[in-house]
């Protein structure tokens, strides 16, 4: 029944879409939701990539040769090209001038330099905004942008939309063809919406697809409450913040829609000309949530991301994460499309990373599942905002000190890449990580303290640290091949979503649930039941009441002790056999003597409710524990902290890359002979200097 009346909306939704989409091809429609989304394909396979973002029309083409030739002394085979460069490529309304970039591609071949174009759409010129100031974004405040910054572009507009494509087309009708043009960047960062009185009829229209009649939107957000309730579509607010929770999740999905849309209106008029060997994606950043990314992900071709610190401070554990983070939209190997040479401009101390760490930074990509790493950016334009960033080469046009590093690197990419092609890590734990949940949470934290990537990532550490490979993935994604499956913030759980996590657990999978977990539906409304949820029955257990932390509380049991701090539930068993391994001790308070954590056997499998974030020792103890009972191994065992171990498989090879992220030599056990791919020789025990890298290879099946 249930799943008839979905079959009926999604049909409902299908033909208002299909109606939508008759009046504009462009413009965002509600993503059905939940679907369950298919394995990727596999990637191609590339050779891997090591480049720079390079801005030829910034230079007198004299210049060119010099600077390619640099590049190619430093084994760069990729430069990322025009993703700025709108005025320059259309100098006024409908005149295209591609001859400069037809050089451009020209010159990077005779270099065997490969190009990715990037479409210029971040930063549209002046006549096209001066003309068609619609096409500015406006602030929530209702101020409109203006020119001289980027991305003041507004997403939803009709005729941005349509200049934009346009440029794309005629970007694909230069070089869908060209043989050094390997593949195609989307727009540059997107994420910034806007708040213009059309996107908000378009908000209205994209609601009215979703809801039909108005009075099916007021019971699902239940208007009662203040006198929300609404008798059109067009009395409804667009505001980010303080509004009803299903407003605020709409507005996200709505937004996140119209950035699909946004990418997909660029894409499609490049894939109708463009050769399909040639990829098409778009750079994203990490953990920033202003889309869904495996909506927006999956009609493009790789996912790709900017990775930059802008500390001296190389968190790795949590720079890995990310790359998981990106692996996972598409589950295939992804591109660092820009990174950092050793520093940036724009974070508060923009310290630089330590001799070695660039290179550092860049292998640990490529163990996590990276085919390419570019540098942000060749050279500074001599005047412009960015004019303090991290460089390879000098306003002299000379190498700056970093660049021998990344020489270094990539030669070593050279001599790898024939080990990595078609190679990709394979884990064993996922992580999920929900648009939805993170979207609910933020919007009401109820603690300043609470940080939903903060909690993902107290889960995550102990798990890449002790399996040495971990998954984030979407909780759409066919769980049957992990043994276990973490989900730190599951705080919006639909009954389907549920359903699909209780058969992993029936089918003998082992699921953790962080605090917060089932406590909303799909429209962001307390859930009925208590946390978590739909699956509190199979839990047989289930959270009484939460509570925001203002100082840690000590939890002890069978598997360890500590403090939990910033939130923390009490729970109760509800069930004989439903365990409680960790207990809130006795201070005088609500949780005095509560269960922290429950755990019930199903079967094979087994289903755990975690109710505190914990101290990363208590955490480490707890994922321990959760790894031994799903009988996880890790790829290499008794390898000291510091040490990074990340394994690529496939083609018949098994590639593993170990780096030494800390300050003094580390020794790590080999149980098998393996060959050292950058020195071709046989390795029995590997030791690795600090800040150093080995990248090992093993026929297969050893
Ligand atoms: C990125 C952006 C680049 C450059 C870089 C500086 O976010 O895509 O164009 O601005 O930051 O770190």
């Amino acid at each position: 029944m249930i799943a008839n009346r979905r079959l009926f909306r999604r049909a409902i939704l299908f033909s208002v879409a299909v109606a939508l989409t008759c009046q504009d091809l462009s413009l965002a429609q509600p993503a059905p939701r939940p679907a369950v989304k298919p394995l990727a394909q596999a990637a191609p396979a590339f050779p891997l990539r090591f480049g720079v973002a390079w801005y030829p029309e910034q230079w007198p083409e004299e210049r060119w040769e010099a600077d390619l030739a640099l590049m190619q002394a430093a084994h760069i085979n990729v430069v990322r090209v025009g993703e700025f460069a709108w005025s320059a490529l259309e100098p006024r309304e409908g005149q295209f001038d591609f001859a400069w970039l037809d050089r451009a591609i020209e010159a990077a071949g005779r270099h065997h330099i490969a190009v990715v174009l990037g479409t210029p759409t971040a930063a549209p010129p002046a006549w096209l905004t001066t003309k068609y100031p619609e096409t500015l974004r406006v602030g929530e405040d209702g101020q409109r942008a203006e020119h001289g910054e980027r991305q003041q572009f507004n997403f939803a507009d009709v005729r941005y939309r349509q200049l934009a494509r346009r440029m794309a087309e005629q970007m694909a009708i230069r070089y869908g063809a060209n043989p050094n043009v390997i593949g195609w960047q989307v727009d540059n960062e997107i994420g910034v919406p806007s708040y213009d009185a059309e996107t908000k009829a378009q908000f209205h229209r994209w609601l009215a697809a979703k809801y039909g009649p108005i009075n099916d939107l007021n019971a699902r957000w239940t208007t009662r409450y203040w006198s929300q309730f609404y008798d059109s579509y067009d009395q409804i607010p667009m505001h980010s913040r303080d509004e009803n929770p299903g407003l605020l999740l709409d507005l996200h999905r709505f937004f996140s829609d119209t950035w699909a849309s946004y990418i997909e209106n660029q894409a499609e008029a490049i894939r109708g000309h463009a050769d399909r060997r040639q990829f098409i994606t778009t750079n994203t950043l990490g953990w920033r949530a202003d889309f869904d990314p495996y909506v927006l992900h999956r009609r493009l071709d790789l996912s790709a991301w900017d990775e930059y610190m802008p500390t001296s401070k190389y968190a790795w554990l949590d720079q890995g994460a990310k790359h998981d983070l990106v692996r996972g939209y598409k589950r295939a190997t992804f591109w660092v499309m820009e990174t950092q040479p050793a520093f940036v401009n724009w974070g508060g101390i923009n310290a630089a990373l330590r001799p070695g760490q660039t290179r550092e930074v860049a292998w640990q990509a490529i163990g996590h599942g990276a085919d390419a790493v570019l540098y942000w950016q060749w050279r500074s334009a001599l005047n412009g905002q960015e004019q303090y960033h991290g460089t390879l080469v000098g306003p002299d046009g000379e190498p700056e000190p970093v660049y021998a590093e990344v020489a270094r690197t990539g030669a070593e990419f050279a001599r790898t890449s024939t080990a990595l092609v078609g190679t990709s890590p394979h884990a064993q734990v996922a992580v999920l990580n929900d648009a939805d949940s993170r979207w609910a949470l933020e919007a009401q934290r109820h603690t300043t303290a609470y940080d939903p990537v903060a909690a993902t990532e107290a889960f995550y550490r102990p798990l890449a640290l002790k399996a040495q490979a971990v998954d984030i993935i979407s909780p759409d994604t066919p769980l049957a091949g992990y043994r276990l499956v973490v989900a730190p913030a599951l705080n919006v759980l639909t009954q389907a979503e549920a359903q699909r996590l209780a058969e992993y657990v029936r089918n003998g999978g082992h699921l953790v649930l962080g605090p917060r977990s089932g406590m909303k539906d799909g429209d962001d409304a307390l859930n009925p039941q208590r946390q978590p949820g739909p699956l509190a029955a199979l839990l047989g257990g289930r959270v009484e009441q939460f509570y925001a932390l203002d100082r840690p509380i000590a939890v002890a049991g069978e598997i360890g002790a500590g403090a939990a701090g910033v939130w923390a539930e009490a729970l109760s068993a509800k069930r004989p056999d439903t365990l409680a391994p960790l207990h809130y001790a006795k201070t005088g308070g609500w949780l005095d003597g509560q269960a922290a954590m429950l755990t019930h056997r199903v079967g094979k499998g087994s289903i755990t409710y975690i109710g505190a974030l914990l101290e990363p020792a208590l955490m480490t103890q707890v994922m321990d524990k959760m790894l031994v009972e799903a009988a996880i191994r890790p790829i290499l065992a008794g390898v000291p902290e510091p040490v990074e171990v990340m394994e690529r498989t496939g083609q018949g090879r098994r590639v593993l890359v170990l780096i030494n992220h800390g300050d003094l030599p580390a020794e790590v056990p080999l149980p098998i002979p393996l060959t050292d791919v950058l020195t071709r020789t046989p390795v029995k025990a590997a030791h690795i200097p600090a800040h150093d890298v080995l990248v090992l290879e093993a026929a297969m099946g050893k």
